[in-house]
């Protein structure tokens, strides 16, 4: 075996690895040669060539905003969203959707000791990110009588523990055939100067997830795509693990895919203002894209409207749906997505590294769609991810924000919800989704002589 992959190593021109493999007692040759073997080394060739010896200097696209699908502000608009939201409504009733859950990320800036979906957020439960979104899963399947297939995609460093925090829980009573669990791939960081792959430890690389665009090719290989094509599914969801205000497949943006016909569509909230950290969406050379907040030049980030808006607000939640048979095309490498370097130093056996790690973005499917459509939901409705420890997109804003939008349901159900001089209820509020999935779900379940006067759970 060892030899076998110090021969490819050689032609890959990774000559210090194979000497290093060479150099190693057998048993622990064999568990590296393992590993080499289970990376793509003609694309990791092909990546080191792009993007660390010989890298092209990026061209200077036309950026322009993107065309949205705005909230509505009249009758004629909350009447489109209406027939939108009970377009989602069939297509969940049909069977044709299923949810992605992207759970392989290392959750390096919150530096959670565990899989970032066992993070407690629940303001008054402590409900882990994981529960909520099965517990939003379970209410779906639920209420439209559909299977609703959930699927987690995790990675090498986090799939056997969430494997048995899902097991712990019973799989929070989600049926074991509609709970699917796979591995996205890994790559391996390579030395800046050289391009040569490293090594973590004498028998072990130095390996990270592909990224989240990793998605299409780790679907290929677990035959996900083949087995909703055998259930009739053509509607892909994919939400992120860490925004609990996320509703899984929900109806109104499904709608708005479905309706648009779309191949690739993406929810986008307003951005807070010019220096709010997100991805903005735009087009590119005329096609819809992602740009990301490092790479949107100053001018663009603080440029306004006519009426005084900013020109890109759009910014994107990471939520999109995507066609099975568009799915199908990216995970075959008829339409492959590019990689980005991401430079980071990394520990390894010869002490620390200036590396380049590689990483695909979901979002750069967005230009190889022949159709795509942009749709824009309530921020406080549907966004309050947790990325930080503290500060902005921490436990403590999320938890905040899931307050609030509780507050605010029952608010609009006539109950009465004391709040400070910060505006912010005085009381936590907590909603599970097995009870609620909106405000009118409270509809008849609210007395309107309701004061919240102490700590208040709902759930079933
Ligand atoms: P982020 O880009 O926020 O990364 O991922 P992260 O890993 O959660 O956190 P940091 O950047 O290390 O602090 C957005 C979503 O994409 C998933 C994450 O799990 C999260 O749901 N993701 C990210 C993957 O599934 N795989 C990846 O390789 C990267």
């Amino acid at each position: 075996m060892s030899d076998l992959i110090i021969g490819e190593l050689e032609g890959a021109g990774q000559q210090r690895l194979a000497d290093a493999l060479r150099a190693l007692p057998p048993e622990q040759a064999d568990r590296l040669a393992l590993q080499v073997a289970s990376i793509d080394l003609s694309l990791v060739t092909r990546l080191v060539d792009q993007l660390v010896t010989s890298p092209e200097p990026p061209g200077l696209p036309h950026v322009g905003p993107a065309e949205v699908d705005r909230l509505p502000t009249d009758d004629a608009g909350r009447a489109r969203r209406r027939m939108a939201f009970e377009a989602g409504e069939q297509a969940l009733r049909d069977g044709r959707v299923a949810v992605v859950l992207l759970a392989g990320g290392q959750g390096t800036r919150l530096g959670f000791d565990h899989p970032k979906g066992m993070f407690p957020v629940g303001p008054i439960s402590n409900a882990s990110l994981f529960e909520i979104h099965a517990a939003g899963v379970g209410a779906t399947r639920r209420r439209y009588g559909c299977d609703l297939p959930w699927y987690l995609m995790t990675s090498d460093g986090n799939d056997a523990e969430t494997r048995a925090f899902f097991d712990q829980h019973f799989l929070f009573g989600l049926e074991p055939e509609s709970v699917t669990q796979f591995v996205q791939g890994m790559l391996p960081a390579v030395d800046r100067g050289t391009g040569d792959i490293l090594r973590e430890a004498p028998d072990r690389l130095a390996l990270s997830p592909d990224g989240h665009g990793g998605i299409f090719r780790a679907m290929g290989h677990a035959a996900i795509l083949g087995d909703l094509e055998e259930r009739g599914i053509d509607v892909i969801m994919t939400m992120q693990v860490d925004n609990p205000l996320m509703r899984p497949a929900d109806p109104e943006f499904i709608g708005c895919h479905v309706l648009a016909r779309a191949e690739m569509s993406t929810l986008v909230v307003a951005k807070s203002g010019p220096d709010d950290r997100m991805g903005v969406m735009a087009t590119v050379d005329g096609r819809t894209a992602l740009v990301e907040y490092t790479d949107l030049p100053a001018e663009l980030e603080a440029a306004r409207d006519d009426a005084g808006g900013l020109l890109y607000w759009a910014g994107s939640t990471g939520v999109h749906c995507q066609d099975r048979a568009f799915a199908t095309r990216l995970a075959t490498g008829q339409a492959p997505l590019p990689f980005h370097r991401a430079d980071k130093t990394v520990a390894t056996v010869d002490g620390d590294v200036s590396a380049v790690k590689f990483e695909a973005f979901m979002f750069d499917a967005l230009p190889l769609a022949a159709r795509t459509a942009t749709v824009e939901m309530a921020r406080d409705e549907r966004f309050a991810p947790v990325k930080n420890s503290e500060g902005a997109d921490s436990p403590a804003t999320c938890r905040a924000a899931m307050v609030d939008r509780a507050a605010r349901w029952l608010q609009q159900q006539g109950a009465t919800v004391p709040r400070g001089d910060d505006g912010a209820s005085l009381h936590p509020i907590e909603i599970d989704a097995r009870y609620a999935q909106d405000a009118a779900d409270l509809a008849g379940r609210v007395p309107s002589d309701l004061v919240v006067d102490a700590p208040l759970l709902l759930r079933d």
